[in-house]
Formats: structure tokens, C-alpha cells, sequence
């Protein structure tokens, strides 16, 4: 077997990775229409309306509520739902940090539970062991683009009656039950941020069916309508970019899922790296595919092979950590009163993260995750210089326990 780059040898892949998010003549052809209408904030033009009834349908859902970002999506599903001060909410420690900082901007106290390890998404066990009476809302996320498990979900918040506010952030498109994600729970909140499947650079978009949370969001998102609220509002720019790039989204991932296939297909049996099995029942978006890296079999910390991998041509980027190892929850103290967390308002007293437990979620963090890119720009060859890589490091593992 040829050396590791890393070693000295040739790396698999010379030329940069291809670039994501794409982008067609549509999208060209957007930009354009918005520029010459002269007509860029929402109040003027009718992009973000026609993003909003086009996303809401491909949903089957009544409402959508286009906002500037996904984390402003998920605060606006929160207040929509009543979260407000001294209110929990249930997050899954495993998740990108804004699941969690949209509950602190409504002035709630997000409470983290651990991941169950078939789909990593929030364990129902876990989440019953935490309910509270100042529990309002359970915030899942399909992570990675992999559906959770929501019909316990669904079932746990029914009897606890909860809200349930799915983050599809990962998940456009995704399936659980022939369902597409987001139309579960009571709330689903999406980012269009430039890494994501559905991309217009930066926005978010919320739907429901829910007549008054879609009124109650409209009104916060835009302060002249009710005189009250903010201004959450995203660009005629970037609702029309996402639109435009709706029509094509199923097709983006069916290419993604054949990434995957042509993946696992090109590296066969290799000892210690197996793919996340997903929930049966659920058609993953794969916003990454995940592999597991089992450190014990290789005797190679997961940093070095990821190094190695990198050496090869092959992207591959930082891990999340468990959300109660960021700042924002070791301080505590957001905008440095305390506040939400030891606010008199928080029934339940100061809170402290560093008592938090999730030993699933930080084994998943700190070494078995490997997130792969299998974006629809790459394709076979891309797919095949993955497995290429991984089986060159695996045949010197013991040479790269060091690098
Ligand atoms: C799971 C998840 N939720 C929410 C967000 C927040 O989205 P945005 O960056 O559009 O605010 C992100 C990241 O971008 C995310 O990965």
C-alpha cells in the first residue's frame, strides 16, 4: 500500500475539494430579478412571501415565516410556542450551539440531554429523566441530517404536554415515517446558511400550521406591524436565492444519498470505521455522513487520522462538543448579569453546566465522529478518493499513532 501523504508519500487528491454551496442559472437569474426591481427589503417585493408559500407547500404545512438566520428561526418558533423567562427547555447536548442560544435569547434555560447512538439525536430516556414542571418545549434536531426518533418524542410531549420545536437545520428534505422532518412536531425551524442543504447564504424560515404562532411571528419579526417586536427580517436577495433553489433540493440530496452509497460501497470492510445505522424508517438528508471511528481498533487518536486525512486532499473539519462545554453555559453569563440563568425569575435557581452528564454525546464529540462531506457538487470520484484515503491510513495505522 502507497505511504500517507502525511508520511511523506502522495496525497490521494491534489486539487481543491469541489466548492458548495452551488449555484445555476436560477440562481443568476434570481439575483438579477431582485437587483433590477430595486425592491430589496421584504416590505417592497414579493421574494420572501413567494419563498414562504413555496417552502411552506413543499412541506404540505399552511404557514411559513422566513426570518434573517436560522437561529433567529428557532427563537422565533420558541416565543411562538410561550417560552419566556424561567422556562426550560430540553436540548440535546449534541447539536450546534444556536439550538440552545436561541432559548437564552428568550430568556429560557435550555437543560441538555444525551444522545441516543442509532441516529445521535436526543435520547427520549434521557429526556423524561429531565422534565421538570418548568419545562416548557423539547427542542430535537435531526443532526447531521439524520431523523430522531420523534414518534417518542412526540408521545413523551403530548403527555407532558410540551411543545415540540424540531431544528431541521441539517434536515431539509430528510424523512421519518414518509414524513418530511419539520412537520412533526408543533414548530420546525430550518437555516439557509451557506454550509447547508438548502443554502441562500445566510437566512431561516420557520412552518407550522398553526394560525396564531404564524400571526404572533410575523408581528415580532417586523416592529411596524404591531409596534412591537423586532426586526428579524431576512432579504429579497436571499429569499430569492433559496427559492430559486427549492425546485432542486430533493434531487440535491437523492445526489447525496448516492454519495453515501458510492462511499461505503468503494471502501468495503474496514476495521474500527462503521457508518451511523440512522433510525430504520427514516431517509437521512446526510448534511454529512457520518462514520464512526473506533480509536481502541486503531490505536491512532481520531486528531492524527484527521490530520492524516486532511494530508491526503480530503476535507474534514472540527467536531462539535457537547453544548454544556461552551462558554456561553460554562460562564453563564451571557450578557454578564447572570441573566437567564441566575435571574430571580428562574424558579429553579442558578444553574450550573458543569454538573451536566452526557456520556454518549461526548463520546460522540470527542472521538468517534468522523463528519464526511458528501455535498451533491462531488460525486463518484470524490466519493472513491474518500475510501481510498481511509484505506491507505488504515494499512499504516501503527505509523500514524504519532503524527
Ligand atoms: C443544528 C443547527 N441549528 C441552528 C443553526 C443556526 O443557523 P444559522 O447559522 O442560520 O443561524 C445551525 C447552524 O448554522 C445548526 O447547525
Amino acid at each position: 500500500m502507497k505511504l500517507p501523504a502525511i508520511l511523506g508519500g502522495e496525497p490521494v487528491r491534489r486539487e481543491p475539494w469541489p466548492k458548495w454551496p452551488h449555484y445555476g442559472p436560477e440562481v443568476m437569474e434570481a439575483i438579477q430579478r431582485v437587483a433590477e426591481s430595486h425592491a430589496y427589503h421584504p416590505m417592497f417585493g414579493g421574494e420572501t412571501e413567494a419563498l414562504e408559500q413555496a417552502f411552506a407547500a413543499y412541506h404540505g404545512m399552511p404557514h411559513g415565516v422566513a426570518v434573517a438566520s436560522g437561529t433567529l428561526a428557532l427563537q422565533a418558533a420558541m416565543a411562538a410556542a410561550g417560552v419566556g423567562c424561567g422556562d426550560e427547555i430540553i436540548v440535546p447536548a449534541y447539536t450546534y450551539a444556536a439550538s440552545a442560544g436561541a432559548a437564552v435569547d428568550q430568556n429560557a434555560i435550555p437543560v441538555f440531554v444525551d444522545s441516543e447512538s442509532l441516529s445521535q439525536g436526543l435520547d427520549p430516556e434521557d429526556v423524561l429523566r429531565k422534565i421538570t414542571p418548568r419545562t416548557k418545549a423539547i427542542v430535537v434536531v435531526h443532526v447531521n441530517g439524520y431523523p430522531c426518533d420523534m414518534d417518542r418524542v412526540m408521545a413523551i410531549a403530548d403527555e407532558h404536554k410540551l411543545s415540540v420545536i424540531e431544528d431541521c437545520s441539517h434536515a431539509h428534505g430528510a424523512l421519518h415515517r414518509d414524513r418530511k422532518v419539520g412537520t412533526i412536531g408543533h414548530l420546525g425551524a430550518f437555516s439557509l446558511q451557506h454550509k447547508k442543504n438548502l443554502s441562500a447564504g445566510i437566512g431561516g424560515i420557520v412552518i407550522t400550521d398553526d394560525e396564531t404562532m404564524t400571526e404572533n411571528m410575523r408581528a415580532w419579526r417586523n416592529y411596524l406591524l404591531k409596534s412591537v417586536g423586532h426586526n428579524w427580517q431576512t432579504s429579497e436577495f436571499h429569499s430569492a436565492i433559496a427559492h430559486a433553489q427549492l425546485p432542486f433540493l430533493d434531487a440535491m440530496n437523492e445526489k447525496r444519498r448516492a454519495n453515501v452509497a458510492a462511499l461505503l460501497a468503494a471502501l468495503g470492510e474496514v476495521d474500527g470505521i462503521a457508518p451511523l445505522p440512522g433510525l430504520s424508517n427514516t431517509v437521512p438528508s446526510y448534511y454529512n455522513l457520518i462514520l464512526q471511528y473506533d480509536v481502541e481498533s486503531w490505536g491512532v487518536p481520531r486528531a492524527s487520522f484527521v490530520k492524516a486525512l486532511n494530508a491526503e486532499g480530503i476535507p474534514m473539519n472540527m467536531f462539535y462538543r457537547p453544548l454544556q462545554r461552551w462558554p456561553i453555559f460554562t460562564e453563564a453569563n451571557m450578557y454578564g448579569r447572570g441573566c437567564p440563568f441566575s435571574c430571580p425569575l428562574n424558579e429553579g435557581g442558578p444553574v450550573d453546566y458543569s454538573t451536566v452528564s452526557t456520556p454518549v454525546a461526548d463520546a460522540i464529540c470527542d472521538h468517534i465522529n468522523l463528519e464526511v462531506k458528501v455535498q451533491p457538487t462531488s460525486g463518484e470520484r470524490e466519493m472513491q478518493q474518500i475510501a481510498d484515503a481511509i484505506r491507505k491510513l488504515s494499512a499504516h495505522r501503527s505509523a500514524l499513532a504519532s503524527v
